[in-house]
């Protein structure tokens, strides 16, 4: 298969357009023929070297961790897709490589693709909706009429989890640059900070929960805004020893997150808030709920721009200026 592969790490590094192995298919795998492919920010991260000590891949190896395409074979025990079944989704940990033709991804890790979406749009969801349910829904277990605090509402991540927490009966506050107010109230913000204008952190006040995608700076104000008692969900890092132990990493390695997230986690703590780091699962079973929400309207993906596969490095480069408005996504066929 044609697959744009990362032969060493490095910051900036092109990814090289040649032939992998066709990917083998385990008894509870799904062969996928990939049609898009959506991009990420954690793509440009893996490449620079920055998850080396945590995501271990090792070069040379294919990049990229979303997906939509068409079920072409399926394994000896799979029993929720068909040959034929449109899908998409993001493959768990270890087995990324969507920048390809072709993916064997788990089962549990696909879902049927929203009927209302191309192939592309489909692919710019999975990570970033997942990143979002597992933020407001599944950790900050979030009611009706709370009120969130969504950090870079016109980013990737931002787009999709302003949406899902109107979908969730809660009051929005965003920060976003100026040139995308109009875009995240009309996604459906009750509160817009302009960042390059004002300080989030003078203006808002009592809120339920934080999820912060930006820097540490951000990172330890967004507590003023927050009440006793409340969540700041950071997955920006720094990383904490609970997600050290999940990730199943060494002693010394679970020091280096207690060390990294040591300060951000006393501060909270001293004003009563519970600080943690979130690392998106791959999760079938939700994506199934994001693509209900899909066809019901509720939620819509917000696609900034979309690449041939001949420029996916371009793609790349785009993701890296940080200026995205929600998606960047590649069409491969
Ligand atoms: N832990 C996880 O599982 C997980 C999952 C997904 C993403 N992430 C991380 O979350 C971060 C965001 O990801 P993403 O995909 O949403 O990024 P993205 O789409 O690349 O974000 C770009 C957007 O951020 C906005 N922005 C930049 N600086 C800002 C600021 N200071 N205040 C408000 N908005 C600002 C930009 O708007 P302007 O052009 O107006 O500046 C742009 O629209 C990344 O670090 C990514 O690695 C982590």
């Amino acid at each position: 298969m044609k697959a744009y592969i990362l032969d060493a790490y490095d910051k900036g590094n092109q990814l090289r357009l040649g032939e992998m192995p066709d990917p083998v298919v385990g008894p509870d795998d799904v062969l996928i023929e990939i049609h898009a492919t959506g991009l990420n920010v954690i793509d440009s991260k893996i490449r620079n070297g920055e998850f080396k000590l945590i995501l271990p891949y090792k070069p040379p190896f294919v990049l990229g961790a979303d997906f939509a395409g068409i079920v072409t074979r399926v394994g000896a025990n799979v029993t929720r897709f068909a040959i034929g079944d449109a899908v998409y989704g993001s493959p768990r940990q270890g087995r990324i490589g969507t920048f390809a033709e072709v993916i064997a991804v788990d089962q549990a890790d696909v879902a049927l693709k929203p009927a209302n979406l191309s192939m592309e749009e489909a692919a710019s969801i999975p990570l970033v909706g997942l990143t979002a349910w597992q933020v407001l829904v599944e950790r900050a277990k979030l009611q009706r009429g709370q009120r969130v605090l969504i950090h870079a509402g016109s980013g990737g991540v931002g787009t999709f989890a302003i949406q899902l927490a109107k979908h969730l009966g809660l009051h929005v506050a965003t920060t976003a640059g100026t040139s995308n107010l109009d875009l995240v109230r009309e996604l459906g913000a009750d509160t817009v900070v302009d960042y390059k204008a004002q300080d989030f952190s003078d203006l808002l006040s009592g809120y339920d929960v934080a999820l912060n995608s930006l820097d540490g700076t951000t990172l330890a104000k967004s507590l003023k805004v927050l009440k006793p008692g409340t969540k700041l969900i950071s997955i920006s890092g720094p990383p904490d020893p609970v997600f050290a132990r999940q990730q199943g990493l060494n002693w010394g390695l679970r020091q280096v997150m207690r060390l990294l997230s040591a300060s951000i986690r006393r501060k909270a703590r001293r004003r009563g808030i519970d600080y943690s780091f979130l690392f998106m699962q791959a999760n079938g079973e939700q994506l199934s709920s994001i693509t209900t929400l899909i066809e019901s309207g509720a939620i819509r993906p917000v696609v900034d721009r979309v690449f041939p596969f001949a420029a996916l490095n371009d793609a790349l480069a785009y993701i890296d200026t940080g200026r995205a408005k929600g998606k960047v996504v590649v069409s491969i066929r």
